[in-house]
Protein backbone atom coordinates (compact mmCIF):
# COMPACT_ATOMS: atom_id res chain seq x y z
CA UNK A 1 0.00 0.00 0.00
CA UNK A 2 0.93 3.60 -1.18
CA UNK A 3 1.77 5.92 1.95
CA UNK A 4 0.04 9.20 1.78
CA UNK A 5 2.26 12.13 0.49
CA UNK A 6 2.72 14.26 3.49
CA UNK A 7 2.27 18.24 1.94
CA UNK A 8 5.13 19.68 4.53
CA UNK A 9 7.88 17.39 2.90
CA UNK A 10 10.44 18.80 0.58
CA UNK A 11 9.15 19.86 -2.86
CA UNK A 12 9.37 22.80 -5.00
CA UNK A 13 6.55 25.19 -5.98
CA UNK A 14 5.93 22.98 -9.49
CA UNK A 15 5.44 20.37 -7.75
CA UNK A 16 3.35 21.48 -4.33
CA UNK A 17 0.33 22.81 -6.17
CA UNK A 18 -0.10 19.65 -8.28
CA UNK A 19 0.13 17.94 -4.92
CA UNK A 20 -2.05 19.98 -2.87
CA UNK A 21 -2.87 19.27 0.66
CA UNK A 22 -6.05 16.58 1.29
CA UNK A 23 -8.61 18.12 3.76
CA UNK A 24 -10.35 14.76 5.17
CA UNK A 25 -13.92 15.19 6.51
CA UNK A 26 -14.51 12.92 9.75
CA UNK A 27 -16.92 9.92 9.07
CA UNK A 28 -18.60 11.30 12.02
CA UNK A 29 -18.88 15.31 10.05
CA UNK A 30 -20.89 14.93 6.87
CA UNK A 31 -21.61 17.83 4.90
CA UNK A 32 -25.51 18.18 4.57
CA UNK A 33 -25.34 18.60 1.10
CA UNK A 34 -22.73 16.52 -0.83
CA UNK A 35 -20.19 18.33 -2.54
CA UNK A 36 -18.99 18.48 -6.09
CA UNK A 37 -16.84 16.05 -7.01
CA UNK A 38 -15.45 17.69 -10.06
CA UNK A 39 -12.66 15.11 -10.56
CA UNK A 40 -12.13 13.08 -13.67
CA UNK A 41 -9.89 10.91 -12.44
CA UNK A 42 -10.28 8.82 -8.34
CA UNK A 43 -6.90 6.81 -7.43
CA UNK A 44 -7.12 3.97 -5.38
CA UNK A 45 -3.54 3.12 -2.98
CA UNK A 46 -2.44 -0.33 -4.53
CA UNK A 47 -3.16 -2.04 -7.94
CA UNK A 48 -4.88 -4.99 -6.33
CA UNK A 49 -7.62 -2.86 -5.02
CA UNK A 50 -8.22 -0.94 -8.41
CA UNK A 51 -8.66 -4.42 -10.40
CA UNK A 52 -11.02 -5.49 -7.81
CA UNK A 53 -12.89 -2.00 -8.38
CA UNK A 54 -12.62 -2.76 -12.31
CA UNK A 55 -14.30 -6.01 -11.91
CA UNK A 56 -17.32 -5.11 -9.67
CA UNK A 57 -15.25 -6.96 -6.75
CA UNK A 58 -15.69 -3.75 -4.22
CA UNK A 59 -16.83 -0.35 -4.48
CA UNK A 60 -14.89 2.74 -5.86
CA UNK A 61 -14.89 5.28 -8.77
CA UNK A 62 -11.88 4.96 -11.13
CA UNK A 63 -12.85 7.59 -14.18
CA UNK A 64 -15.62 10.18 -14.37
CA UNK A 65 -16.84 9.36 -17.92
CA UNK A 66 -18.29 5.84 -16.37
CA UNK A 67 -19.46 7.39 -13.08
CA UNK A 68 -18.41 9.87 -10.00
CA UNK A 69 -19.85 10.17 -6.25
CA UNK A 70 -21.55 13.33 -7.94
CA UNK A 71 -23.28 11.26 -10.72
CA UNK A 72 -24.39 8.34 -8.42
CA UNK A 73 -26.20 10.39 -6.30
CA UNK A 74 -28.03 11.53 -8.97
CA UNK A 75 -28.79 8.49 -10.64
CA UNK A 76 -30.21 6.74 -7.78
CA UNK A 77 -32.20 9.51 -6.55
CA UNK A 78 -34.03 9.41 -10.40
CA UNK A 79 -34.01 6.09 -10.70
CA UNK A 80 -35.94 6.15 -6.95
CA UNK A 81 -38.26 8.68 -8.13
CA UNK A 82 -39.33 6.96 -11.11
CA UNK A 83 -39.87 3.78 -9.64
CA UNK A 84 -37.10 1.43 -11.15
CA UNK A 85 -33.75 0.37 -10.13
CA UNK A 86 -30.73 2.17 -11.97
CA UNK A 87 -30.03 4.99 -14.30
CA UNK A 88 -27.27 6.64 -16.61
CA UNK A 89 -26.94 10.27 -16.90
CA UNK A 90 -25.91 11.74 -20.20
CA UNK A 91 -25.32 15.70 -21.40
CA UNK A 92 -28.77 16.34 -22.86
CA UNK A 93 -32.42 14.61 -23.41
CA UNK A 94 -31.25 14.15 -26.98
CA UNK A 95 -28.50 12.52 -25.85
CA UNK A 96 -30.37 10.32 -23.60
CA UNK A 97 -32.61 9.42 -27.12
CA UNK A 98 -29.51 8.81 -29.15
CA UNK A 99 -27.64 6.52 -26.74
CA UNK A 100 -30.78 4.72 -25.74
CA UNK A 101 -31.73 3.75 -29.82
CA UNK A 102 -28.02 2.68 -30.70
CA UNK A 103 -27.44 1.00 -27.95
CA UNK A 104 -30.38 -1.11 -28.26
CA UNK A 105 -31.16 -1.59 -32.21
CA UNK A 106 -29.05 -3.56 -34.72
CA UNK A 107 -29.46 -3.60 -38.59
CA UNK A 108 -32.47 -5.46 -39.53
CA UNK A 109 -34.00 -4.50 -36.56
CA UNK A 110 -37.16 -2.56 -36.79
CA UNK A 111 -39.07 0.31 -34.46
CA UNK A 112 -41.94 1.88 -34.18
CA UNK A 113 -42.28 5.38 -33.19
CA UNK A 114 -45.07 7.80 -33.77
CA UNK A 115 -45.98 11.05 -36.11
CA UNK A 116 -46.20 12.90 -32.75
CA UNK A 117 -42.96 12.05 -31.13
CA UNK A 118 -40.37 15.19 -30.23
CA UNK A 119 -38.92 15.85 -33.48
CA UNK A 120 -35.49 14.94 -32.68
CA UNK A 121 -36.90 11.42 -31.47
CA UNK A 122 -38.39 11.05 -35.26
CA UNK A 123 -35.02 12.32 -36.78
CA UNK A 124 -33.21 9.55 -35.24
CA UNK A 125 -35.52 6.78 -35.88
CA UNK A 126 -35.78 8.12 -39.47
CA UNK A 127 -32.93 9.49 -40.46
CA UNK A 128 -29.75 8.50 -37.75
CA UNK A 129 -31.23 4.21 -37.44
CA UNK A 130 -31.75 3.99 -41.20
CA UNK A 131 -28.47 4.39 -42.17
CA UNK A 132 -27.45 1.14 -39.78
CA UNK A 133 -30.56 -0.55 -41.64
CA UNK A 134 -32.92 -0.18 -39.15
CA UNK A 135 -36.58 0.04 -40.51
CA UNK A 136 -39.51 1.61 -38.72
CA UNK A 137 -43.45 2.43 -39.02
CA UNK A 138 -44.52 5.93 -38.07
CA UNK A 139 -48.04 6.17 -36.83
CA UNK A 140 -50.32 8.52 -34.56
CA UNK A 141 -49.81 7.60 -31.11
CA UNK A 142 -53.34 7.25 -31.18
CA UNK A 143 -54.29 4.15 -34.05
CA UNK A 144 -54.55 1.61 -31.45
CA UNK A 145 -55.38 -0.67 -34.19
CA UNK A 146 -52.40 0.39 -36.27
CA UNK A 147 -50.40 0.07 -33.09
CA UNK A 148 -51.91 -3.84 -32.81
CA UNK A 149 -51.67 -4.86 -36.46
CA UNK A 150 -47.68 -3.58 -37.21
CA UNK A 151 -46.79 -5.41 -33.27
CA UNK A 152 -48.81 -8.72 -35.13
CA UNK A 153 -47.13 -8.76 -38.23
CA UNK A 154 -43.73 -6.98 -37.87
CA UNK A 155 -40.84 -8.37 -35.99
CA UNK A 156 -40.09 -5.45 -34.29
CA UNK A 157 -37.41 -4.29 -31.55
CA UNK A 158 -38.57 -1.18 -29.96
CA UNK A 159 -41.46 1.04 -29.24
CA UNK A 160 -40.35 4.46 -28.41
CA UNK A 161 -43.25 6.99 -27.60
CA UNK A 162 -44.14 10.04 -25.28
CA UNK A 163 -47.41 10.88 -23.14
CA UNK A 164 -48.48 13.42 -23.47
CA UNK A 165 -47.44 14.56 -26.30
CA UNK A 166 -45.45 17.57 -28.15
CA UNK A 167 -47.16 19.82 -28.09
CA UNK A 168 -50.80 19.59 -28.18
CA UNK A 169 -50.92 16.91 -25.41
CA UNK A 170 -52.37 13.42 -27.04
CA UNK A 171 -51.95 11.03 -24.64
CA UNK A 172 -51.13 7.67 -25.21
CA UNK A 173 -52.67 4.67 -23.96
CA UNK A 174 -49.55 3.04 -21.95
CA UNK A 175 -51.26 -0.37 -20.68
CA UNK A 176 -52.13 -0.93 -24.36
CA UNK A 177 -49.09 -0.22 -25.76
CA UNK A 178 -46.89 -2.02 -22.84
CA UNK A 179 -49.25 -4.96 -23.05
CA UNK A 180 -49.24 -5.38 -27.41
CA UNK A 181 -45.08 -4.76 -26.75
CA UNK A 182 -44.33 -7.70 -24.43
CA UNK A 183 -46.93 -9.77 -26.44
CA UNK A 184 -44.54 -8.81 -29.29
CA UNK A 185 -41.53 -9.59 -27.39
CA UNK A 186 -40.94 -5.70 -28.49
CA UNK A 187 -39.12 -3.31 -25.33
CA UNK A 188 -41.30 -0.18 -25.02
CA UNK A 189 -39.08 3.17 -24.32
CA UNK A 190 -40.49 5.81 -22.93
CA UNK A 191 -40.07 9.92 -23.58
CA UNK A 192 -41.47 10.95 -19.92
CA UNK A 193 -40.18 13.93 -19.72
CA UNK A 194 -43.86 16.27 -20.05
CA UNK A 195 -45.63 13.67 -17.37
CA UNK A 196 -42.55 13.84 -15.10
CA UNK A 197 -40.46 11.23 -13.42
CA UNK A 198 -43.92 10.80 -10.37
CA UNK A 199 -45.99 9.62 -13.02
CA UNK A 200 -45.79 6.09 -15.08
CA UNK A 201 -43.73 4.17 -12.94
CA UNK A 202 -46.91 1.63 -12.28
CA UNK A 203 -46.93 0.46 -15.81
CA UNK A 204 -44.87 -1.84 -17.49
CA UNK A 205 -42.56 0.52 -19.82
CA UNK A 206 -38.88 -0.89 -20.03
CA UNK A 207 -36.59 2.34 -20.02
CA UNK A 208 -37.78 5.74 -19.33
CA UNK A 209 -36.11 8.68 -20.58
CA UNK A 210 -35.94 12.24 -19.47
CA UNK A 211 -34.15 15.69 -20.52
CA UNK A 212 -32.79 16.70 -17.22
CA UNK A 213 -32.91 20.65 -19.03
CA UNK A 214 -36.40 21.06 -18.01
CA UNK A 215 -38.43 19.79 -14.92
CA UNK A 216 -35.47 18.08 -13.21
CA UNK A 217 -33.58 20.60 -12.63
CA UNK A 218 -36.26 23.62 -13.46
CA UNK A 219 -34.23 26.29 -13.32
CA UNK A 220 -33.25 26.67 -17.31
CA UNK A 221 -29.63 27.07 -16.52
CA UNK A 222 -28.42 23.36 -16.93
CA UNK A 223 -28.45 20.37 -19.89
CA UNK A 224 -28.98 17.05 -18.60
CA UNK A 225 -30.53 13.57 -19.42
CA UNK A 226 -31.45 10.22 -18.12
CA UNK A 227 -32.29 6.67 -19.00
CA UNK A 228 -34.11 4.73 -16.31
CA UNK A 229 -34.60 1.38 -16.08
CA UNK A 230 -34.26 -1.66 -14.07
CA UNK A 231 -30.66 -3.09 -13.32
CA UNK A 232 -30.45 -5.85 -15.83
CA UNK A 233 -31.14 -3.27 -19.20
CA UNK A 234 -28.95 -0.52 -17.45
CA UNK A 235 -26.09 -3.05 -17.17
CA UNK A 236 -26.39 -4.01 -21.06
CA UNK A 237 -26.52 -0.64 -21.90
CA UNK A 238 -23.94 1.06 -19.54
CA UNK A 239 -20.65 0.11 -21.58
CA UNK A 240 -22.07 1.13 -25.13
CA UNK A 241 -23.47 4.44 -23.65
CA UNK A 242 -20.28 5.03 -21.35
CA UNK A 243 -18.29 4.40 -24.58
CA UNK A 244 -19.75 6.30 -27.14
CA UNK A 245 -19.09 10.14 -24.41
CA UNK A 246 -21.56 11.65 -23.97
CA UNK A 247 -20.74 12.19 -19.80
CA UNK A 248 -22.84 14.59 -17.65
CA UNK A 249 -20.59 16.91 -15.97
CA UNK A 250 -20.41 16.60 -12.36
CA UNK A 251 -21.15 20.67 -11.92
CA UNK A 252 -24.36 20.13 -14.41
CA UNK A 253 -25.43 16.58 -12.13
CA UNK A 254 -24.69 19.01 -8.35
CA UNK A 255 -26.95 21.86 -10.20
CA UNK A 256 -29.68 18.98 -11.38
CA UNK A 257 -29.69 16.87 -7.85
CA UNK A 258 -30.42 20.79 -6.05
CA UNK A 259 -32.98 21.42 -8.39
CA UNK A 260 -34.81 18.11 -7.36
CA UNK A 261 -35.37 19.66 -3.94
CA UNK A 262 -37.83 21.29 -5.35
CA UNK A 263 -39.25 18.79 -7.71
CA UNK A 264 -42.50 18.06 -6.12
CA UNK A 265 -43.02 21.79 -5.32
CA UNK A 266 -42.53 23.01 -8.59
CA UNK A 267 -44.54 20.56 -10.44
CA UNK A 268 -47.92 21.04 -8.04
CA UNK A 269 -47.53 24.69 -8.30
CA UNK A 270 -47.19 24.51 -12.44
CA UNK A 271 -49.76 21.91 -12.78
CA UNK A 272 -52.05 24.20 -10.50
CA UNK A 273 -51.46 26.98 -12.98
CA UNK A 274 -51.80 25.17 -16.12
CA UNK A 275 -55.19 24.16 -14.63
CA UNK A 276 -56.54 27.70 -14.19
CA UNK A 277 -54.83 28.68 -17.39
CA UNK A 278 -56.43 26.24 -19.50
CA UNK A 279 -60.04 26.75 -17.70
CA UNK A 280 -59.78 30.43 -18.55
CA UNK A 281 -58.34 29.99 -22.30
CA UNK A 282 -61.74 27.93 -22.82
CA UNK A 283 -63.65 30.47 -22.41
CA UNK A 284 -62.34 33.29 -24.61
CA UNK A 285 -63.72 33.81 -27.67
CA UNK A 286 -60.53 34.25 -29.59
CA UNK A 287 -59.48 30.53 -29.16
CA UNK A 288 -61.41 27.71 -30.82
CA UNK A 289 -59.82 24.93 -28.68
CA UNK A 290 -57.75 24.58 -25.63
CA UNK A 291 -55.47 20.98 -25.43
CA UNK A 292 -54.85 20.80 -21.72
CA UNK A 293 -55.63 17.14 -20.10
CA UNK A 294 -57.07 18.32 -17.36
CA UNK A 295 -60.00 19.43 -18.91
CA UNK A 296 -63.00 17.18 -19.29
CA UNK A 297 -63.05 18.25 -23.21
CA UNK A 298 -59.80 16.93 -23.75
CA UNK A 299 -60.74 13.99 -25.83
CA UNK A 300 -58.68 11.52 -23.43
CA UNK A 301 -59.67 13.12 -20.40
CA UNK A 302 -61.02 10.42 -18.96
CA UNK A 303 -57.25 8.14 -19.70
CA UNK A 304 -55.54 10.55 -18.52
CA UNK A 305 -57.19 10.62 -14.91
CA UNK A 306 -56.58 6.96 -14.93
CA UNK A 307 -52.86 7.00 -16.16
CA UNK A 308 -51.34 10.21 -14.03
CA UNK A 309 -51.35 11.92 -11.13
CA UNK A 310 -51.70 15.10 -12.46
CA UNK A 311 -51.82 16.89 -15.94
CA UNK A 312 -48.29 18.07 -16.79
CA UNK A 313 -47.84 22.12 -16.93
CA UNK A 314 -47.75 22.46 -21.03
CA UNK A 315 -51.24 24.21 -22.41
CA UNK A 316 -51.37 24.29 -25.99
CA UNK A 317 -54.28 26.13 -27.52
CA UNK A 318 -55.77 26.81 -31.18
CA UNK A 319 -56.11 31.02 -31.87
CA UNK A 320 -58.98 31.78 -34.09
CA UNK A 321 -56.17 32.80 -36.53
CA UNK A 322 -53.04 32.67 -37.94
CA UNK A 323 -48.99 33.31 -37.75
CA UNK A 324 -49.82 37.03 -37.43
CA UNK A 325 -52.31 36.50 -34.38
CA UNK A 326 -49.62 34.13 -33.16
CA UNK A 327 -46.28 36.38 -33.43
CA UNK A 328 -48.55 39.38 -32.00
CA UNK A 329 -50.24 37.43 -29.10
CA UNK A 330 -47.22 36.32 -28.25
CA UNK A 331 -44.90 39.27 -28.79
CA UNK A 332 -47.37 40.91 -26.14
CA UNK A 333 -47.21 38.93 -23.51
CA UNK A 334 -45.01 40.38 -20.90
CA UNK A 335 -44.39 37.19 -18.27
CA UNK A 336 -44.38 34.29 -21.24
CA UNK A 337 -40.50 34.74 -23.11
CA UNK A 338 -40.37 33.57 -26.57
CA UNK A 339 -38.11 30.52 -26.83
CA UNK A 340 -38.27 26.88 -26.62
CA UNK A 341 -37.92 24.02 -23.52
CA UNK A 342 -40.19 23.36 -21.28
CA UNK A 343 -40.83 22.95 -17.33
CA UNK A 344 -38.79 25.72 -15.99
CA UNK A 345 -40.15 28.49 -12.99
CA UNK A 346 -40.74 30.90 -15.96
CA UNK A 347 -43.15 30.81 -18.29
CA UNK A 348 -42.59 30.38 -22.12
CA UNK A 349 -44.53 30.55 -25.35
CA UNK A 350 -43.47 29.02 -28.87
CA UNK A 351 -45.83 30.63 -31.29
CA UNK A 352 -47.47 28.57 -34.26
CA UNK A 353 -44.64 29.72 -36.62
CA UNK A 354 -41.81 28.78 -34.53
CA UNK A 355 -43.08 25.40 -33.33
CA UNK A 356 -41.84 22.34 -35.08
CA UNK A 357 -43.11 19.77 -37.64
CA UNK A 358 -42.06 21.61 -40.70
CA UNK A 359 -40.65 18.30 -42.45
CA UNK A 360 -44.45 16.70 -41.99
CA UNK A 361 -46.53 15.53 -45.32
CA UNK A 362 -49.75 17.02 -45.52
CA UNK A 363 -51.42 13.69 -44.27
CA UNK A 364 -49.30 13.83 -41.00
CA UNK A 365 -49.35 17.20 -40.27
CA UNK A 366 -52.73 17.09 -40.19
CA UNK A 367 -52.77 13.94 -37.82
CA UNK A 368 -50.10 16.15 -35.63
CA UNK A 369 -53.73 18.66 -34.84
CA UNK A 370 -50.75 21.50 -35.35
CA UNK A 371 -52.02 24.42 -36.78
CA UNK A 372 -51.64 27.63 -38.45
CA UNK A 373 -52.95 29.02 -34.76
CA UNK A 374 -51.31 26.25 -32.52
CA UNK A 375 -49.61 27.89 -29.57
CA UNK A 376 -47.53 26.14 -26.89
CA UNK A 377 -47.17 27.86 -23.16
CA UNK A 378 -45.15 26.04 -20.45
CA UNK A 379 -46.26 27.42 -17.63
CA UNK A 380 -44.27 28.30 -14.58
CA UNK A 381 -44.39 29.16 -10.80
CA UNK A 382 -45.71 32.53 -11.05
CA UNK A 383 -49.13 34.02 -9.49
CA UNK A 384 -52.05 32.64 -11.85
CA UNK A 385 -53.43 35.51 -11.55
CA UNK A 386 -50.82 37.60 -12.97
CA UNK A 387 -50.64 34.79 -15.44
CA UNK A 388 -54.03 34.91 -16.33
CA UNK A 389 -54.10 38.70 -16.96
CA UNK A 390 -51.37 38.62 -18.98
CA UNK A 391 -52.53 35.94 -21.14
CA UNK A 392 -55.90 38.39 -21.44
CA UNK A 393 -54.43 41.38 -22.52
CA UNK A 394 -51.82 39.60 -24.98
CA UNK A 395 -54.88 37.92 -27.02
CA UNK A 396 -56.46 40.96 -26.82
CA UNK A 397 -53.64 43.13 -28.94
CA UNK A 398 -53.17 40.02 -30.65
CA UNK A 399 -57.01 40.45 -32.63
CA UNK A 400 -56.87 44.30 -32.69
CA UNK A 401 -53.47 45.05 -34.08
CA UNK A 402 -53.88 49.09 -33.18
CA UNK A 403 -53.35 48.62 -30.04
CA UNK A 404 -49.28 48.90 -29.51
CA UNK A 405 -47.67 45.59 -28.30
CA UNK A 406 -44.65 47.05 -26.19
C1 LIG B 1 -40.10 15.50 -24.85
C2 LIG B 1 -38.68 15.96 -24.99
N1 LIG B 1 -37.69 15.04 -24.95
C3 LIG B 1 -36.40 15.40 -25.08
C4 LIG B 1 -36.04 16.71 -25.25
C5 LIG B 1 -34.59 17.06 -25.47
O1 LIG B 1 -34.00 17.52 -24.33
P1 LIG B 1 -32.63 18.35 -24.36
O2 LIG B 1 -32.99 19.71 -24.84
O3 LIG B 1 -32.21 18.26 -22.94
O4 LIG B 1 -31.70 17.66 -25.29
C6 LIG B 1 -37.02 17.70 -25.30
C7 LIG B 1 -36.64 19.12 -25.51
O5 LIG B 1 -37.44 19.99 -25.78
C8 LIG B 1 -38.37 17.32 -25.17
O6 LIG B 1 -39.37 18.23 -25.24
Amino acid sequence: MRARLDYRCAMNDNTFVNHPPVVDVPADNRPLVAPIYQSVKFTFDDVGETLRSFRGERDGFFYSRNTNPTLRQLELTLARMQGREDCLLVGSGVASIAATLVSLCKQGDHVLAFIESYGPTRYLVQHLLAKFGVTHTLLSALDLPGIERVLRETPTRLVVFESPTNPVTKIADIAHLTAQARRAKCLTVMDNTFAGFHNHGGYEVDIFLHSLTKFASGHGDVMGGAIIADRPLIAAMRKDVVTMGPTLDPHAAFLIQRGMRTYPLRCERQCANALAVSRYLSGHTRVKRVHFPGLDTHPQHELARRQMKDFGSIVSFDLDGGYGEGNRFAEALQFFSITSSVGSTESLVMPPQLLGGQEYTAAQRETSLIGRGTVRLSIGVEDAPDLIADLDQALAKAFSPSLKTT
